[in-house]
């Protein structure tokens, strides 16, 4: 098996994230940690109980991560995208137990420590709770399997500034940290989780599902389906995080890329949170640089969301 912590900002696409997790039967889920992005990260953590508890899977633990951003306060999330609660105004039945007394942070030291390098770190949301683990334990990049990142934009255009994807925007100090700490990154940018659009006719299998879980999530996606119509002229929506899960535990085939440096623009100007990306790693010469840590995935080739609908209805 597999051994996973999961740090996510739950969050409707998060969401879906963790219904294929906990579908995968390799993966083994040590603990989930909780950070503020599309909501903050005690509703993160309320809404990763109570799908926890849907799913099935009242023990695995779950620690509330950061509130604020390694430099600014967290200003509210992303209501317009993911709903006021951050699951699309879907009401969940309350899960009958709490988080526990560690933080994030704590949580990924301590499962680190115990798993003998085989941990599989897999981040879909801001990069604050792993920017702080880093600093409990500097030593933590020797400690892991891999880190997995949602989040960046590597050739495409971001989705909160030009440059500037969601995750990397809320804490472009935290991502810096991140992905130059020198544990092997798989970066899950917007170039690939664009191209992986869940469709209508995808969602009515969701809802026509006789597992309650998959009920649920489909109508998650009707507000999010909302958010995309503006943006692909129809209902349907990106799979950002639960390919980054799937690239994670190599249920999915990315197309080989070499490690390249990557660097996050910490600056105040247009270029703030842009994840830059040093792809000159593919031309002979540049091979062996100093930093070159990160794995860019620039494309998978597999239908992934008709294996993400097959695994979380079957
Ligand atoms: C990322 O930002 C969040 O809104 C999503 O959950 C995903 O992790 C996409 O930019
Ligand atoms: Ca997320």
């Amino acid at each position: 098996t597999l051994p996973v912590y999961l740090d996510c900002d739950t969050g409707i696409d998060d969401a879906l994230a963790l219904a294929y997790l906990m579908a995968q039967p390799e993966a083994d889920v040590r603990g989930i940690g909780t950070v503020s992005g599309n909501t903050d990260s005690g509703t993160a953590a309320r809404n990763t109980l109570d799908l926890l508890a849907l799913l099935g899977h009242d023990d695995v633990p779950v620690a509330v991560g950061e509130h604020d951003f390694l430099a600014a306060p967290y200003a509210g999330g992303a209501p317009h995208v993911h709903g006021a609660n951050g699951i699309g105004g879907v009401q969940l039945a309350p899960a009958d137990r709490q988080v526990e007394a560690e933080s994030a942070a704590e949580m990924l030291v301590s499962l680190a420590r115990a798993s003998a390098g085989t941990l599989r770190v897999i981040a879909i949301g801001p990069l604050t709770n792993l920017a702080r683990a880093l600093e409990l334990e500097p030593r933590l990049p020797g400690m892991v399997h891999s880190v997995t990142v949602m989040g960046g934009a590597a050739l495409a255009p971001g989705n909160v500034t030009a440059v500037a994807e969601a995750n990397i925007a809320n804490d472009p100090e935290a991502a810096h940290a991140v992905l130059t700490a020198g544990w092997p990154v798989n970066l899950v940018p917007l170039d690939v989780t664009m191209a992986h659009l869940l469709e209508e006719p995808h969602r009515q299998r969701l809802a026509e599902s006789e597992r309650p879980a998959a009920q649920v999530l489909a109508s998650m996606l009707g507000h999010y389906f909302e958010f995309y119509r503006d943006i692909f002229g129809r209902g349907c929506s990106a799979m950002h995080d639960p390919l980054a899960v799937a690239i994670a535990l190599g249920s999915v085939v990315a197309e080989s890329a070499p490690r390249v440096p990557v660097v996050v623009d910490t600056s105040d100007g247009p270029g703030r949170g842009q994840t830059v990306c040093d792809l000159r790693g593919k031309y002979r010469g540049y091979e062996d640089r100093r930093g070159a840590t990160c794995r860019v995935v620039l494309r998978v080739d597999a239908d992934f969301c008709e294996h993400l609908t097959l695994s979380l209805t079957e």
